[in-house]
C-alpha cells in the first residue's frame, strides 16, 4: 500500500501502520479526537496515557509545543531520529485533549524513517502513533508483527522493512528540569552532552503515565539474567552459549544495537515456540542496554 492511501486514510480519521525507525506505530490524525480514539480502542490502552505526536520538520514541532532552547539544541542533535521531548502544548487543536490524556503538555518527535517522513511531510499535521501492539503486548518491528497485533484495525498497513532500532525512542521531560523518562538508543550521556545534567531519576510512579502497567509481555513466563537455562526454556542468549534446547540469539558478536534490533522479534518467536518459560541472558547496562534492560525487565513483570 501507498504513502498516498496513508495520507487519504489519516485526512479520513482512519487508522495506519506507519513504520518508523524504532518500532511500528499506530497512526492516526492528532487533531481530531474521533481518530485518536480509535488508536485507544484497537490497543484497548488505558486513557490516561498520552500518545506521542509525530511531526514531519522542527517548525510543525514547535507550531504544537513550546520548544525553549534546550528543545532546539537536542532537535538539531538528533532529530531526525529516535528521541521524544515533552514540553507544555501550545496548540491544543493540533494535539486534541484525548491525544495529550489532558495534560497541558506534548510529548513530540520526528522520526528517522523515510516512509514515516514521506507521510509526516505529505500530510503536514500531527500524527499520533503509539507502538501497533494491543497494549501490554511486545511491540512490532516488522510489518507482519504489526499485522498481527493490530490488521484488523487499519485501513492502511506500510511496510518499510525490519526496524533498524528496534526499541521504542528515548523520552525526555524538559517541563522544569530536564528527565529521562524512558531509555531508548539515545542515551542518558547523550542527552547530558548536548543539554547539561539531567535530575535525578524519581521513583517509578512520578515518572511518564504509561511507565506503569506490564509491559512487552509475551505469553510464556520470562526470565532474565539466566546464564544457564532450566530445562524447557526458549533461550535468548547474548553470544556463545552452551545450551542444547532452543536457542535464539539477540547477537551472536555481543552487539548492543543489534540485541535491540533483535529483541522484540525474538521474544514473539520464542513465544511461538510455546515454551515453559523464555529465558534471556544478562545483557550489559551500557549505552542501548539500559533500553534493553527497562523492556526485558518489564516482559519479566519486575516493573509496574
Ligand atoms: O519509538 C516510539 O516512540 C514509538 C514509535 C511508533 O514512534 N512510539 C511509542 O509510543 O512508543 P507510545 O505511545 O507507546 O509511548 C509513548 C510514551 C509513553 O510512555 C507515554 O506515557 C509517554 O510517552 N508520554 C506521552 N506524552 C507524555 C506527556 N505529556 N508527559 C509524559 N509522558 C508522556
Ligand atoms: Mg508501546
Amino acid at each position: 500500500m501507498s504513502v498516498e492511501a496513508a495520507i487519504v486514510a489519516l485526512r479520513n480519521a482512519d487508522l495506519i501502520h506507519l513504520p518508523t525507525e524504532t518500532v511500528y506505530g499506530l497512526g492516526a490524525r492528532a487533531d481530531d479526537p474521533a481518530a485518536v480514539v480509535k488508536v485507544f480502542e484497537a490497543k484497548g490502552r488505558p486513557r490516561f496515557n498520552p500518545l506521542i505526536v509525530h511531526v514531519g520538520s522542527v517548525e510543525a514541532a514547535a507550531s504544537i509545543g513550546v520548544m525553549d532552547n534546550r528543545a532546539h539544541a537536542l532537535a538539531a542533535a538528533f532529530w531526525p531520529g529516535p528521541l521524544t521531548l515533552v514540553v507544555p502544548v501550545r496548540d491544543t487543536s493540533a494535539a486534541c485533549d484525548l491525544a495529550r490524556a489532558g495534560l497541558d503538555s506534548v510529548a513530540l518527535r520526528l522520526p528517522a524513517h523515510p516512509l514515516a517522513l514521506q507521510v509526516l511531510r505529505g500530510f503536514g499535521r500531527g500524527v499520533v502513533a503509539p507502538s501497533a501492539n494491543r497494549s501490554g503486548r511486545p511491540s512490532p518491528t516488522t510489518q507482519a508483527d504489526a499485522f498481527e497485533e493490530t490488521g484488523a484495525s487499519v485501513a492502511v498497513s506500510l511496510d518499510g522493512g525490519p526496524c533498524p532500532v528496534g526499541v521504542e525512542s528515548t523520552v525526555v521531560s524538559l517541563l522544569g528540569e530536564a528527565r529521562y523518562l524512558r531509555a531508548g538508543a539515545v542515551t542518558r550521556a547523550q542527552i547530558e552532552a548536548v543539554i547539561g545534567p539531567l535530575a535525578a531519576d524519581e521513583a517509578e510512579g512520578h515518572r511518564s503515565p504509561g511507565r506503569l502497567s506490564l509491559h512487552y509481555a509475551p505469553d510464556a513466563p520470562v526470565h532474565i539474567n539466566v546464564e544457564t537455562p532450566p530445562k524447557g526454556a526458549a533461550y535468548l542468549a547474548f553470544g556463545a552459549t552452551d545450551y542444547s534446547g532452543p536457542v535464539i540469539q539477540l547477537s551472536v558478536t555481543r552487539d548492543l544495537a543489534e540485541a535491540a534490533a533483535n529483541l522484540f522479534r525474538s521474544l514473539r518467536e520464542a513465544d511461538r515456540l510455546e515454551p515453559a518459560c523464555i529465558a534471556i541472558a544478562p545483557i550489559p547496562e551500557d549505552g542501548i542496554g539500559e533500553a534493553i534492560n527497562d523492556r526485558i525487565r518489564r516482559a519479566a513483570g519486575f516493573i509496574g
